[in-house]
């Protein structure tokens, strides 16, 4: 809605390379959904975003997570972050329907409130980091 999501890919993105892993970002509220599932499915990983919108996921992410979830992909690391203003809830609900859906999923994901600061910036790209190297030693089928 502002961005703040956004704010934290950066950084999260930077650990990631870091690590010496391959990273892109798709943009759920820009990309079609089919493009969206095909780079999922051709990862080995994947870092899901999402504000909390009225308790729940922004609806771009919440029809990708709809979608992928009827899919069923099987041996993939995944994860969520993401902004919130008050309650919180969208990267509960991630991270809930990832373990739904039986995938790997890394515990906690990074929440910051509104804006991530420097100090937040930094965790971003700590997550990042520890997210790559599981993703680096996963050894599920793929
Ligand atoms: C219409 C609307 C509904 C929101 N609902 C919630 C909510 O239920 N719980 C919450 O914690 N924050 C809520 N927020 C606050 C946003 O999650 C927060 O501003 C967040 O930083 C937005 O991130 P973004 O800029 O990446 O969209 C809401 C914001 C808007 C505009």
């Amino acid at each position: 809605m502002w961005h703040s999501t956004e704010f934290m890919t950066t950084p999260i993105m930077q650990g990631i390379k870091d690590e010496g892993v391959d990273v892109r970002i798709i943009k759920l509220r820009a990309t079609p959904k089919s493009i969206a599932v095909k780079e999922f499915w051709t990862a080995r990983g994947c870092l899901l975003g999402s504000p909390t919108l009225n308790n729940g996921l922004f609806p771009s992410v919440a029809e990708f997570l709809s979608y992928l979830k009827g899919l069923r992909p099987q041996n993939r690391m995944v994860g969520a972050f993401g902004s919130y203003g008050w309650g919180g809830g969208a990267v509960k609900e991630i991270y809930d329907t990832f373990t739904q859906m039986r995938l790997e999923v890394v515990k906690p994901g990074v929440q910051v409130i509104y804006r991530p600061s420097t100090e937040e910036k930094k965790l971003c790209c700590e997550f990042g980091q520890e997210f790559a190297k599981k993703v680096k030693s996963y050894h599920g089928k793929f």
